[in-house]
């Protein structure tokens, strides 16, 4: 059976968030590794893996990197930026995993960088988030004071609190220090993004999971959860009238009733289940008769709903 955690792993019973701890559970090995390893073979390593995009759209996160012009075609630096803004309601797994485990989103974004051959991280966290920032911040100083970031800058940057600064191309217009306004596409901004170069934008959880899949390996991680297209764990946001709400990382594939009732411990106050948010609020409410979907792409495209949209907010409310 496939483990459980992989994002959060280390960070089950308590947060993992001093390097040192981090390194007792194999911290920063996998960057090693990375580094030994040609820019195209990490690439490679993404695409074989099917790891997707856990920010919106589901997309492949080896072919977006694999869009980044690589040096000898550009006379530009390229950018990566970490989509940390985090707004939608009931979704909070992002602010976990930052708090959770802050070394492996580190990890992730030093491996993304020399996949990308960037020098430049920017990390764009949501203003509210202070605890968050400290945390994260404190991690990235660590990471810098032993020498882990090599020659690569990384700046974590606080939102004012838009909700559309998400969006990818009214972030990078709030990083620029504009009104945090949506650009029209194309171009997208693996071609011009920050500052007019190329830039790789991912998602906290996306960029957290790439130590993960060199770890396990592409083909390992490829079995993990519902193959072909949702693979890996998601870290799902159990939230409304549930006995245990929280953050919890399961496989894809899990479904909609384990979630509620074996790891929630069920509506609050013995009262009956009456719908189910799964995807966040612009999609259908999920009926207590559909509770058996498993939470993958597939699975749920054919209820009509999407779980890369809104990261799986999953909200349970009662009859009153
Ligand atoms: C209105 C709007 C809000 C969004 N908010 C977020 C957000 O808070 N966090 C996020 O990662 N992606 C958000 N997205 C998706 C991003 O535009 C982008 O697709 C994502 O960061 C890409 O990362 P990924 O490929 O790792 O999923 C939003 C999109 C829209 C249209």
């Amino acid at each position: 059976m496939a483990p459980e955690t992989l994002v959060l792993a280390g960070a089950e019973e308590a947060p993992l968030r001093d390097l040192t701890s981090y390194q007792a559970v194999g911290g920063y090995a996998q960057l090693a590794k990375a580094r030994a390893l040609a820019p195209q073979e990490v690439i490679t390593l993404l695409i074989e893996s099917n790891l997707r995009g856990r920010g919106g759209a589901f997309f492949p996160t080896g072919r977006k990197a694999s869009f980044i012009p690589t040096p000898d075609k550009i006379a530009k630096p390229v950018y990566i930026t970490v989509n940390a803004d985090e707004s939608e309601p009931g979704t909070f797994k992002d602010r976990e995993i930052m708090l959770r485990v802050p070394h492996r989103l580190v990890e992730g974004c030093l491996i993304a960088a020399h996949a990308i051959q960037s020098r430049f991280v920017f990390i764009y966290i949501r203003g509210e988030y202070s605890t968050e920032y400290e945390v994260l911040q404190a991690a990235v100083d660590e990471a810098r004071a032993a020498g882990l970031l090599a020659d690569v800058e990384m700046l974590v940057h606080r939102g004012a609190g838009a909700y559309i600064c998400g969006e990818e191309t009214a972030l990078l217009e709030s990083l620029e220090g504009k009104r945090g306004q949506p650009r029209s596409k194309p171009p997208f901004p693996a071609i011009e993004g920050l500052y007019a170069s190329p830039t790789l934008i991912n998602n906290v959880e996306t960029i957290t999971t790439i130590p993960v899949v060199l770890e396990v390996g592409p083909e390992e991680f490829s079995k993990i959860g519902v193959p072909p297209d949702s693979t890996g764990t998601r870290v799902f946001c159990l939230s409304g009238n549930v006995v245990r709400p929280g953050a919890y990382e399961r496989p894809h594939g899990i479904t909609v009733r384990e979630l509620i009732y074996d790891i929630g411990g069920g509506i609050a106050d013995g009262r009956e289940l009456k719908a189910v948010m799964v995807g966040g609020s612009s999609f259908p409410v999920m009926t207590p008769d559909e509770v058996d979907t498993k939470l993958d792409a597939t699975s749920l495209g054919q209820k009509g709903l999407f779980i890369g949209s809104r990261r799986a907010v999953l909200h349970a409310r009662v009859l009153r």
